[in-house]
């Protein structure tokens, strides 16, 4: 693949990940890109690198716009291995006279890298490095997605590179997003946000906050991974406000996992319930959906119902690593309520409930618990139990 031109002098130098599947635990089905961009001045700046093994994709893309022995200088946005892995190579074989960073993104790279004699510049916000004819200038976006993440912008093209912010793991030919099915994109930006940057919506809403108050005129946003968004930025602005805030869709998510279907037929009769009070609602079985896929679909959803029965006087595997995983990731601003079947002690449902008190979910009561096999009784009350659910729901929408 050739480099790709974004303005005049600006080119997409990064490389397609197409085979990558697991991305620290978030399924990347559509692969990924590490993108990376040059920009031709009197100082040649390379804006971030790849992963370590895609190195030569890189380097065979800079190489057919100049040498990459010419580079001046090379700028870290983010530490994290998927854009500085090359990094140590690139700075042998450039030998740039400066890499600039955050402060913290130097801490960050001697951590990594144990290179003291780099030549680190700090990019402060404020202090404008000029190339030439174009000025880069820089924001401090710490744990965006770390403490040492920050943005650049590029003053004259009025591009913001992004880092992690505003990306989505999505391998394509296309580099624009007006190149690819918007469907796809809007999948992927949700999945990305969901699974990287929820528990940091606090950050989020003051950066876009900050941003707005700077009125600074972004015409492209050039992400670390995914398409650049030349057409339509503000999708992606508006999209990560909209997150930020925590506003849900009105929806419900039954997530649930089964051992000898008890729990699954009361998963059927909670959507049931749901149902008669005209709540749309999805059914999540953990043993056929990834954690990954159901976090996007529960940043959006405004009532989480977790059913899982009772193992070894605890929860199923699948439901115990999606509760770490989910908490970790700190959704707020949802309904809660747990159901699940048992045969002798029966702890699950107090533990989800317990699980989703320290989440802050607003939690409808005790929940439901069921002996073996519901019978006809049993499942009525699992209807009971979704229509209080979506009951609580409407409350809270017209309140
Ligand atoms: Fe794409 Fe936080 O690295």
């Amino acid at each position: 693949m050739n480099p790709v031109k974004l303005t005049e002098n600006v080119y997409w130098v990064g490389a397609v990940d197409w085979d990558v599947r697991d991305f620290h635990g978030y399924s990347t089905n559509r692969g990924t890109t590490y993108n990376a961009f040059l920009i031709m001045d009197e100082k040649i700046t390379l804006i971030d690198t790849v992963k370590k093994s895609l190195k030569g994709d890189l380097l065979a893309r800079i190489s057919e716009i100049v040498d990459p022995e010419k580079i001046d200088y090379i700028v870290v946005n983010h530490v994290e291995m998927d854009h500085s892995g090359s990094l140590p190579e690139m700075v042998d074989l450039i030998k740039p006279e400066k890499i600039i960073c955050s402060k913290m993104g130097e801490k960050a790279l001697l951590q990594h890298f144990h290179q003291e004699d780099w030549p680190y510049e700090i990019a402060k916000p404020g202090e404008d490095v000029s190339l030439g004819k174009k000025t880069l200038s820089f924001l401090e976006t710490r744990m965006l997605h770390w403490p040492d993440s920050m943005f650049t912008y590029l003053v004259e093209d009025q591009i913001l590179f992004s880092s992690d912010a505003f990306g989505e793991h999505l391998g394509t030919s296309e580099r624009f997003d007006d190149e690819v099915d918007q469907a796809i994109l809007l999948e992927e930006l949700t999945k990305y946000y969901a699974n990287i940057l929820t528990l940091y919506s606090p950050l989020v809403k003051k950066l876009i906050a900050k941003v707005k108050e700077m009125d600074l005129q972004i015409k492209m946003i050039a992400p670390d991974h995914g398409v650049i968004w030349r057409s339509n930025p503000g999708m992606a602005i508006e999209a990560y406000e909209k997150w930020s805030s925590h506003e849900g869709n009105g929806k419900a998510l039954i997530i649930y996992d089964t051992m000898w279907h008890s729990t699954e037929v009361m998963a059927k009769e909670v959507g049931t319930g749901l149902q008669n009070e005209g709540i749309s609602y999805q059914l999540l079985n953990l043993r056929y959906n990834h954690r990954s896929d159901v976090m996007r679909e529960v940043l959006n959803a405004s009532a989480i119902i977790l059913g899982c029965p009772t193992l070894n006087n605890g929860l199923l595997p699948r439901m115990a690593g999606f509760l770490m995983y989910m908490r970790g990731l700190r959704p707020a601003n949802k309904i809660g309520a747990a159901f699940g079947s048992f045969g002798w002690s029966g702890e699950s449902v107090k533990l989800l409930n317990e699980a989703m008190t320290d989440m802050k979910f607003d939690v409808v009561d005790d929940g439901l618990k069921v002996k073996y096999v519901p019978e006809d009784a049993d499942l009525s009350q699992c209807v009971e139990l979704g229509q209080r659910v979506g009951q609580a729901l409407k409350a809270k929408q017209s309140a």
